[in-house]
């Protein structure tokens, strides 16, 4: 039997792909410095562990738009984060928001709209629904976000139906948008429907977040869930918030929903709504700030060599461009996967091809994940933050950031190896 056309243009999502490859090298004994996949390295927060051993005996099928107590956390939450009066009847609870996503795209009849770079797995679900994708280009000056006048330009093109997925702060540069309110005014002028993938929402280093919700809540819908924030990546639990006036598109999904997943794990849904009815301020602080000093001592390490980056302004990630690098240039790469084979053979530094993210192809940028550390033993030691050398800090809490960063940098030619 064949396998449906669609399908053919579907492989493994690059990110668990560089995970199992990493680990495959790591077994026969390479040393492998995970910068690859994006997973959280902090602990689910205890109390919200607890809750879930509480809850192991829940065996029932649930709603399939989710336990309507955790839909009340969850607009509760949402209502104060997002600043909107938000009830149970706007939410939706899946398994993970990457499956909302695809059962979005799913519903609605429509082109699909991307700034390039994005999220690996949205061009991809569209490929399984035979969905057009039209990407648009962003720049670097506007730390790789799209503006209202790149999205305007685009929909003067086609009459066709439209939606966007827009991330921030993002996922793979790591920084948030600036434009959130021009955009909402184009897409408002145009009937782009958007969805606001705000999964590292709560990631955001400087503790507050906009929403484009908030310019443009009709056509907004917000995309998020415990994945990042609470790192529970692993638990499959998703949340995606509806307006009133695209109330429709939710109980597509609901229908869609019931005759696939039908609800998620129940265990995972009662005790998630610890998650949303609890104070998690002092872990966020400090996951926060855990993550700003990294990603600001990797940003001052690649840039003073060469390394082009844009400072990420939340999450985990940053785009690194390494075609000013001399070492690069004599290869003369065809493309960045060629790049990213190549450092990983040599170094042993795993990330991802900036081709995964739509950039063409032989731009030579790739993305840096920076969470290959023991998130516990960071929160654990936070007090270090305050008295150590930043060097002292990456050796003795992120000794694999630190080596990793220090073997690519060598192997480059651009530091010393007793530097
Ligand atoms: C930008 C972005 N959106 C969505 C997801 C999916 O998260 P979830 O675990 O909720 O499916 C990820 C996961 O890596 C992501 O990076």
């Amino acid at each position: 039997m064949k396998i449906n056309a669609n399908i053919h243009k579907v492989k493994t999502s690059a990110t668990l792909e560089i995970n199992e490859k990493s680990k495959f090298l790591e077994k026969q004994g390479k040393q492998i410095y995970k910068f690859g996949l994006g997973q959280s390295p902090f602990p689910v927060p205890k109390n919200i562990v607890k809750e879930l051993k509480k809850n192991s005996h829940q065996k029932d099928y649930l709603n399939v738009s989710g336990l309507e107590d955790l839909r009340i956390a969850v607009s509760k939450y949402h209502s104060k984060k997002n600043k909107y009066n938000y009830t149970d009847n706007n939410i939706l609870i899946g398994p993970g928001s990457k499956e909302l996503i695809f059962q979005t795209q799913l519903v609605l009849n429509c082109d699909l709209l991307l700034p390039s770079p994005s999220w690996v797995s949205y061009e991809p679900q569209a490929k399984i629904l035979n969905k057009k994708t039209i990407w648009i280009k962003t720049y670097k000056k506007n730390k790789w976000h799209l503006t209202g006048n790149d999205l305007e330009k685009v929909c003067k093109k086609s009459k066709k139906s439209k939606l966007l997925i827009l991330n921030s702060p993002n996922n793979p540069s790591g920084t948030s948008s600036e434009h959130l309110k021009q955009i909402a005014k184009m897409a408002k002028k145009h009937k782009v429907i958007i969805i606001a993938d705000e999964i590292y929402a709560e990631l955001d280093f400087s503790g507050s977040y906009k929403s484009i919700a908030h310019y443009y809540p009709e056509g907004t819908i917000i995309s998020s869930g415990l994945s990042k924030w609470c790192g529970a990546g692993g638990w499959r639990i998703g949340t995606m918030i509806f307006p009133k006036k695209l109330s429709y598109i939710k109980d597509a999904i609901r229908n869609v929903a019931s005759e696939t997943f039908t609800s998620v794990s129940a265990p995972i849904q009662f005790a998630a709504i610890k998650a949303y009815s609890e104070d998690h301020q002092n872990f966020l602080d400090k996951s926060r700030k855990i993550l700003k000093f990294i990603s600001e001592y990797i940003y001052s390490e690649f840039t003073s060599k060469k390394i082009e980056c844009v400072k990420p302004d939340g999450g985990f990630y940053m785009l690194c461009d390494f075609s000013k690098i001399k070492k690069i240039k004599t290869f003369k790469f065809k493309n960045s996967q060629e790049m990213c084979k190549k450092i990983l053979s040599e170094t042993g530094f795993a990330m991802l091809p900036g081709s995964d993210f739509g950039f063409k192809k032989n731009k030579l940028i790739a993305r840096i994940a920076f969470v290959d550390f023991n998130g516990t033993k960071a929160l654990k030691l936070f007090r270090l933050f305050n008295k150590s050398t930043s060097n002292k800090i990456m050796k003795k809490l992120f000794p694999n950031i630190f080596n990793g960063v220090k073997a690519l940098l060598y192997w480059l030619d651009i530091k010393k190896n007793n530097e």
